[in-house]
């Protein structure tokens, strides 16, 4: 008889308890099975199906141009991958922000087409009408404040965000925000890690940093900086773990040869 092992799926409450327990978060993005599949088995918590897919899968320059019906085509895939992880979806830049009945819409068409656990917004006061209005439909809502790339041609740089007080003041205050509307996590991307780590420990939700240093409960990154698929992009809060686009290349290098010197098929590789 073969015994099963159950396996603990991450839910909402799970990253409520770790935050409790001092135990660190770890959230990738991700855009397809297959990758999805590899993270999911190696263990990681969350799994972000970020719009940062319009960059790194799709080659826009920024995350403005995707849509809503590419990103449930992405979180689609990614679910097929998933056993354990919690999957979180980006609503895309034009699906929430006009108005709290389409800000449902969209989280409304994730949700059923796709089989992700929650959705992801950026802004805090702004958009707070419709993370209610999504939260009352019962769809977890992680927020997402500092520097949100849909404001990117508001900010015009990609800098680190709230240096100033009355920034950091409003960052602060959209934190709580979040928090009372029922968002159950936010992250924090490109703060200073002393902001990072005051509104970490003045929330009971747990907070996602990205460039927001150590002392968030998790920590996120794009899958494509952390394996080095990305060579052009090397902010420091960036820690490679691979190096893929050189191994990548090799590889690809490699079979090209074996290929142009007809060494590739041998006879046992051949029927
Ligand atoms: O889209 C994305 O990848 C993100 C992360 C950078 C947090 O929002």
């Amino acid at each position: 008889m073969s015994v099963q092992k159950e396996i603990k799926k991450i839910t909402t409450h799970t990253l409520q308890r770790m935050k409790a327990a001092g135990e660190k978060i770890s959230m990738l993005t991700a855009y397809d099975f297959s990758f999805a599949r590899m993270f999911d088995s190696a263990g990681i918590d969350v799994l972000l199906v970020g719009d940062s897919a319009s960059n790194v899968m799709a080659g826009h320059e920024t995350t403005l141009p995707i849509t809503l019906d590419q990103m449930i085509y992405h979180a689609s895939s990614v679910i097929r991958g998933v056993n354990r992880s919690l999957v979180v979806v980006d609503l895309p830049f034009g699906s929430y922000q006009s108005n709290p009945s389409i800000a449902l819409a969209s989280s409304i068409r994730i949700m059923k087409e796709t089989g992700a656990h929650a959705v992801k917004l950026e802004g805090g006061e702004e958009v707070i009408e419709s993370v209610k209005s999504i939260v009352s439909a019962g769809i977890p809502v992680m927020g997402h404040l500092g520097l949100t790339p849909q404001s990117i041609y508001k900010f015009g740089t990609y800098n680190v965000r709230a240096k100033e007080e009355a920034e950091a003041a409003k960052l602060r205050r959209d934190a709580k925000l979040l928090q009372e509307t029922g968002c159950f996590a936010v992250v924090l991307e490109k703060i200073p890690a002393l902001l990072a780590k005051e509104v970490s420990e003045s929330l009971d939700i747990p907070t996602i940093g990205i460039g927001a240093g150590k002392h968030c409960d998790g920590q996120v990154l794009v899958m494509h900086d952390m394996l080095g698929i990305n060579t052009e992009f090397k902010p420091r809060f960036l820690r490679e773990y691979l190096n893929l686009h050189e191994q990548v290349t090799t590889a690809v290098q490699a079979y090209i040869s074996d290929v142009k010197t007809a060494d590739f098929p041998s006879n046992a590789e051949s029927y």
